[in-house]
């Protein structure tokens, strides 16, 4: 762990705060909870319930990855590879997840990952998913490919920061980077693992198109899933109107017989173009999609200040490694810039063991996609909470008060135990 990492990650919570909390234990389900949520007991939970709720290729966009699908199944087995080593008999009544990143102090160690779409699966997704965010005190990152204007997002959700897909073309970029400047972001992630577009088979067999093609196989789909047909889809168009792409060149609606969105020559963005990005922008710029640590060395010179260990939840290049398991390399790497990890993380304890590998910070994205599309708002404040307490809960099982004690040396290869004891099993 970076010497930068253990400083940003320093108690910040007052005894008194901490011990104002309960005792971790787990709680039966919660009465108070709307009933669609009382069976939400973990992130997991929200999977099955939104699958019911969302029209079969909308979901199938949302859950799916690329071709076999080996970089989604990836990306949960390098969690189960490491194992804890918990500390007995430490008071951790003091404990804090409050972690400062980016000169801000959030509640979690955790924020909501940028998903293009998500008012296609919940109703005001994106709004829903800011307020929620912005209310836990964490960050919600507003995809490119989002269906709400950056500028009202960032009104409702002043935690939001703005994901950024762009073609290597001077004036789309300064455009974007002053739009999204005069809109009070302060901070702006490029995604860069996207020179092309997926091959994302299980869309095209079930019938998904992004802008959404009106057949009668779509109206059919929409037609088996009234709840959403009538309480997302109907609801919106009466009450809004037409949802558009509204922050990635030309608008386009969300359903049009002909219509494509324009995605320039995102297969020339290069290393000069973030160096363009960077003079022009002076709030944080962040690199997500980064796997290979002498892009990580490279990212740092060219003047990002993070970056996110990603592979797209496996959506992009099928079979490219789990960002957890390059995680340690690109922290030696990193010369103190702030690396942040997503893809795959569904428990308090796959927070833990990324933070153990060097990780400031860490994003979700589906569960919490779910979490809206089932139950709004209080769906997603339920998500957060569920993360939250869990990672609480593991902190105390784990004898330590501060993230900053989650080092490596807590963790075990789980795989390769071989009887003779931990020395150099360690990841
Ligand atoms: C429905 C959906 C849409 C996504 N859209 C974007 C996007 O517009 N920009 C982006 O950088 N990443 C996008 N991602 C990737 C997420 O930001 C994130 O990397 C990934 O979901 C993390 O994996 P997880 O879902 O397993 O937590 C999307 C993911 C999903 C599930």
């Amino acid at each position: 762990m970076s010497d930068s990492r253990r400083e940003l990650s320093e108690p910040i919570a007052s005894a008194d705060q901490a011990a104002s909390r309960g005792t971790g234990a787990a709680a039966l389900p919660d009465k108070t909870l709307p009933r669609a949520l009382r069976g939400m007991l973990a992130l997991d939970d929200f999977e099955a319930p939104a699958r019911r709720y969302i029209p079969r290729p909308i979901f199938g966009y949302v859950s799916g990855g690329a071709e076999t699908n080996a970089s989604l199944r990836g990306n949960r087995a390098a969690f189960d590879d490491l194992a804890f080593v918990p500390r007995a008999l430490v008071n951790v009544r003091a404990r804090t997840q409050k972690t400062a990143l980016f000169g801000r102090t959030y509640d979690a160690p955790f924020g909501l990952a940028p998903m293009g779409g998500t008012a296609m699966a919940a109703y005001q997704g994106d709004l829903v998913l800011a307020r929620a965010a912005a209310e836990a005190n964490i960050p919600m990152i507003l995809s490119g490919a989002s269906l709400t204007p950056l500028e009202r997002v960032r009104e409702e959700g002043p935690s939001a920061w703005f994901q950024a897909y762009l073609p290597g073309e001077t004036g789309p970029i300064t455009a974007l980077v002053e739009r999204v400047a005069r809109a009070g972001y302060d901070t702006l992630v490029l995604t860069v693992d996207v020179p092309v577009m997926a091959n994302r088979e299980n869309n095209v067999r079930s019938g998904y198109h992004t802008p959404l093609r009106p057949t009668l196989r779509l109206a059919w789909d929409g037609i088996t899933r009234p709840r959403w047909l009538f309480g997302m889809f109907a609801r919106t168009l009466l009450l809004h109107g037409m949802p558009h792409f509204e922050n990635w060149g030309p608008r386009v609606p969300l359903l049009s017989r002909k219509g494509e969105r324009q995605r320039g020559l995102r297969d020339q963005l290069s290393w000069s173009h973030v160096e363009l990005m960077r003079r022009l922008w002076t709030g944080r710029l962040v690199l997500k999609g980064i796997l290979d640590k002498n892009d990580a060395k490279i990212a740092r010179e060219s003047g990002a200040d993070g970056i996110i260990v990603s592979n797209h939840g496996g959506r992009q290049l099928d079979g490219a490694v789990a960002p957890l398991r390059v995680l340690p390399g690109i922290v030696s790497q990193a010369g103190g810039m702030t690396v942040m990890m997503d893809s795959g993380i569904r428990r308090g304890t796959d927070v833990l063991k990324a933070l153990a590998l060097g990780a400031h910070f860490v994003f979700v994205g589906r569960p919490f996609l779910y979490a809206a599309a089932i139950a709004g708002e209080a769906g997603v404040r339920h998500a957060i909470k569920l993360l939250r307490d869990e990672i609480d809960r593991d902190m105390a099982l784990l004898g330590i008060t501060t993230l900053a004690e989650m080092r490596r040396e807590r963790l075990m290869d789980a795989r390769n135990f071989n009887g003779f004891g931990r020395g150099g099993r360690s990841p």
